[in-house]
């Protein structure tokens, strides 16, 4: 018989049943013929672009009937009900998850599993592994401007994963310490470069510029020069002598300068610091160390280097005074970028890029560190998830923003350290920190991940 008779047969038979006057139990006739078959649950997932610790689920379930349907998430709690469209869920916490959708109509209920596994650095993976992250170094992912580190001599010297990491992952170098005045200058017409000259030759050997930091810095003064005991003219000879000897060692070899650091004072005002410098040259002091740095190196490009500009209004607008009485003898200011998982916001650092670029001058983010341990807890032992998320944003943040900068003001972003464990905030504000790309086994941390990010 004809499959849509038996359907008329059927129905009648059915509308008959309800109509009948003695209320009997309505018996489901279900033909052999049409039986609704049970549904297949199944469903498919892909982890979100924008964010690799979640995923979007998609209910691929096909059914002749209607069918509910329930999610498990496999985060333990209430089964969802599945909506329309996607479901976006977010893993924060590492290891495996199984995923379960269960579908029900009329003949039965019928359930798909997947598992997932959450791995810190990656994201979401699925149980055959994480795919790779590009093997690209850091200094590959960008072709617009330097990706920096600092390192020290003594690191260069033994080599290992410290230089490894330096050649795979950046392009420049700054010494942390160690081509400062108080190190290449430790007494009256002595120079020692030998520090500055291993961590330059290991540069120039392996194509990598150098960014001199720093000349003329108050808290990197020897003491015979603090002490000096000639006439403020000696010292202002003493001082031109030492910027031309340094400039032009390295003349072709380190590309810039922070020709003078941290000049502007934190107090009331931001007037200029009361430094030896100050006091035996004059309050044109800056302007006469870029004078001598210009004649020195006509070449280099010469930095005014600070921190606290983006924290600071007031002391960004005196920073910026300052530079602005130098006229052309400066070309770019130093931003150190000392900065946290919760500060400066992105309009005020993104007002440091707009002062800088406002003047045509080049902008280098040139101590980039991102402090987690605000509430200073003395008993962390490593990097809490939910921090580490966190870092991961606010380097994506710094470095999107110095991304977007004109191309003719990029010059490069300076990370202060290559693994969290050679930090100087450990010993500066004595707690346990973790403000760098890489931990102390040089793996990289989602902080790598969210400066890449920064760059895409
Ligand atoms: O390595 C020597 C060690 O051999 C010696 O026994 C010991 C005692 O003298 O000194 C060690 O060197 C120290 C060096 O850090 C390495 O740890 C120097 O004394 C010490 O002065 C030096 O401090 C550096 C500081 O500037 C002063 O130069 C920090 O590493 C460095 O991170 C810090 O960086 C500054 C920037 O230049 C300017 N912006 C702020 C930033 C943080 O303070």
């Amino acid at each position: 018989m004809e499959k849509i008779t038996k359907y008329l047969i059927v129905s009648l038979g059915l509308f008959w049943l309800s109509c009948s006057s003695d209320n009997e139990e309505i018996k489901t006739i279900v033909d052999d013929d049409i039986s609704v078959v049970e549904v297949q649950a199944s469903f498919e997932y892909t982890i979100s672009e924008e964010d690799p610790y979640a995923i979007l689920l998609e209910n691929t379930t096909e059914s002749d009937s209607d069918f509910s349907a329930v999610w498990d998430f496999g985060k333990g709690g209430e089964k969802v009900a599945d909506k329309a469209g996607f479901e976006e869920v977010r893993y924060t916490e590492t290891g495996e998850y199984t995923i379960t959708l269960e579908a029900t109509n009329v003949a039965g209920t019928s359930t798909a599993t997947k598992t997932i596994k959450v791995d810190q650095r990656y994201g979401v993976c699925s149980t055959n592994g994480c795919e790779e992250l590009p093997q690209n170094g850091l200094k590959e992912e960008t072709d617009t401007f330097a990706v920096g580190v600092i390192t020290q001599s003594y690191r260069i010297s033994e080599g290992g994963n410290h230089t490894q990491v330096l050649k795979k992952e950046f392009n420049s170098l700054t010494a942390e310490y160690e081509m400062k005045m108080n190190i290449m200058y430790p007494s009256p017409n002595n120079y020692d470069f030998s520090a500055g000259d291993a961590i330059v030759d290991f540069a120039v050997a392996n194509d990598m510029y150098v960014h001199g930091h720093a000349l003329i810095w108050h808290e990197a003064s020897p003491d015979w020069v603090e002490n000096f005991t000639g006439s403020d003219a000696e010292f202002e000879k003493m001082v031109e002598d030492y910027i031309t000897t340094t400039m032009t060692r390295y003349k072709g070899k380190v590309r810039s300068w922070d020709v003078v650091n941290e000049a502007v004072d934190e107090s009331a005002g931001n007037p200029l610091r009361n430094s030896i410098f100050r006091q035996r040259m004059g309050g044109d002091y800056v302007k006469k160390c870029f004078q001598f740095a210009r004649n020195a190196d006509p070449d280099a490009i010469l930095f005014y280097n600070d921190f606290n500009i983006a924290a600071s209004s007031g002391k960004r607008t005196a920073i910026f005074d300052l530079v602005d009485g130098l006229g052309g003898l400066v070309d770019g200011l130093g931003a150190q970028m000392h900065i946290s998982i919760d500060y400066p916001s992105t309009e005020d650092i993104q007002a440091v890029v707009d002062a800088t670029v406002s003047r045509g001058l080049k902008l280098h983010f040139s101590e980039l560190d991102i402090r987690t341990n605000l509430e200073n807890d003395k008993n962390l032992s490593s990097l809490p998830t939910e921090k580490a998320a966190r870092q991961k944003a606010k380097f994506k943040e710094v470095v999107n923003i110095y991304n977007a900068v004109p191309s003719e003001i990029k010059f490069g972003v300076t990370v202060w350290g290559l693994r969290d464990n050679e930090s100087w905030l450990v010993d500066f504000f004595g707690v346990p920190e973790w403000p760098l790309l890489f931990d102390e086994n040089y793996n990289k941390k989602q902080a790598y991940d969210g400066f890449v990010g920064g760059l895409q």
